[in-house]
């Protein structure tokens, strides 16, 4: 089988973080954000996967190249020189996805996470005889998201509305789909939003099927959601692989640490915390509710919550850094500063503290 991960974007919305990588580079949970659903793909037999791209196609590719090799699939990219929205790479990449077989194909959006219940979505696929599934979720603030109404019992899609201004239901697209190939006879090679122009046509038909997502969900293209995907993610880890969290008197709740990471004397971590490889975390720090990326240092008696920690920075002593902090790669910040929810640009070094949320350039 085949898949397309929807990768485009300028992730404009996790800045600074994207100013270094792509959206599905930055790291969440120990892991680049693609990876994870990469692993879950290639689990249910996927074999090739296509990324959908219009923005710095070689550092994925050099950097998804080792992947390859150890996940042993197949990753290539389809470069579009506009951008074609949400349907338009389909066409773009259909001899890729068309191999004459009849296969449906999986089709991502790069910023969902969730446990990828892609076994359960074909075997659904295969039960209805639809052309197209779609994975939806419930969630407390609709509108943001596209929202599907369905048929009680068989899961037949009576309405799909996009960002809709009023309330038309709480169960949204997860944006996870398995398509058959006969959709791509519907999408034209322009600029088309599979959620406004395609999806709304398959549901008239009734020939679009939802499967509400088994498991836990979130976009996690935005710093607050991205935090709360963590506990998300860390929670449903402690139910399938416990062994992968930390513990020990130091911990509290669930906690990810890499086992190159460096732990001082003192410390008191968790809930919801990820520290990344080679990180050094010093005597009697504090950390809840964050991200610490790959090689951070935070120096003795720092507190950070609810913030996350871009790659190679530095937190100095006594420094107290909340309330969505976001520090880009390699930024310093000088002991005894406070952060309150400074948004920090790659490279800087922060000498006077940020008393309220704002923008560092
Ligand atoms: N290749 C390519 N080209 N990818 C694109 C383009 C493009 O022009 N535009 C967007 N994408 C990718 C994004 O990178 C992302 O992975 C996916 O398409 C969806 O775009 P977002 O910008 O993240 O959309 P959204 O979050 O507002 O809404 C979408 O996701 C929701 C779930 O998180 C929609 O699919 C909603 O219906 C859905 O509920
Ligand atoms: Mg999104």
């Amino acid at each position: 089988m085949k898949a397309l991960i929807l990768v485009g974007g300028f992730g404009t919305r996790l800045r600074p973080l994207t100013l270094s990588v792509p959206k599905p580079l930055v790291d969440f949970g120990n892991k680049p954000m693609i990876l994870h659903q990469i692993e879950a793909l290639k689990e249910v037999g996927v074999t090739e996967v296509v990324l959908a791209i219009n923005y710095q196609p070689e550092v994925m590719l050099n950097f998804l190249k080792d992947f390859e090799n150890k996940l042993d699939i197949k990753i290539t990219c389809s470069q579009e020189t506009e951008p074609m929205g949400t349907a338009g790479p389909l066409a773009l990449a259909r001899d890729m996805l068309d191999d004459g077989s009849g296969n449906p194909f999986f089709v991502l959006n790069s910023d969902v996470i969730s446990d990828y219940p892609f076994g359960e979505l074909i075997n659904f696929h295969k039960s209805h005889g639809g052309e197209a599934t779609i994975m939806v979720t419930k969630v407390d603030e609709p509108s943001k998201y596209g929202v599907v109404v369905t048929e009680q019992g068989t899961g037949k899609v009576e309405r799909f509305v996009e960002k809709p201004k009023m309330f038309v239901g709480n169960k949204i697209n997860a944006g996870i789909y398995l398509l058959n190939p006969s959709v791509l006879d519907r999408i034209q090679l322009k600029p088309t939003s599979i959620e406004k122009e395609v999806f709304p046509k398959i549901a008239n038909e009734g020939k679009l099927f939802a499967m509400v997502l088994p498991g836990f969900w979130m976009d996690i293209g935005q710093p607050r959601d991205y935090i709360t995907g963590l506990r998300l993610y860390l929670e449903s880890l402690r139910k399938k692989s416990a062994l992968k969290l930390a513990s020990g008197a130091h911990i509290l709740g669930n906690v990810l640490i890499d086992e190159s990471a460096v732990i001082g004397e003192g410390c008191l971590i968790g809930p919801d915390v990820s520290i990344g490889p080679g990180c050094v975390v010093e005597a009697g720090v504090r950390l809840s509710q964050c991200t610490v990326m790959r090689g951070v240092r935070i120096k003795k008696h720092a507190c950070i919550s609810s913030s996350i920690i871009g790659w190679h920075s530095t937190v100095g002593q006594w420094a107290r850094v909340e309330n969505m902090t976001i520090l880009g790669e390699d930024v310093h910040v000088c002991d005894e500063i406070y952060s309150n929810g400074g948004v920090v640009l790659p490279h800087k070094e922060i000498k006077s503290s940020i008393l309220k949320p704002e923008i560092v350039m």
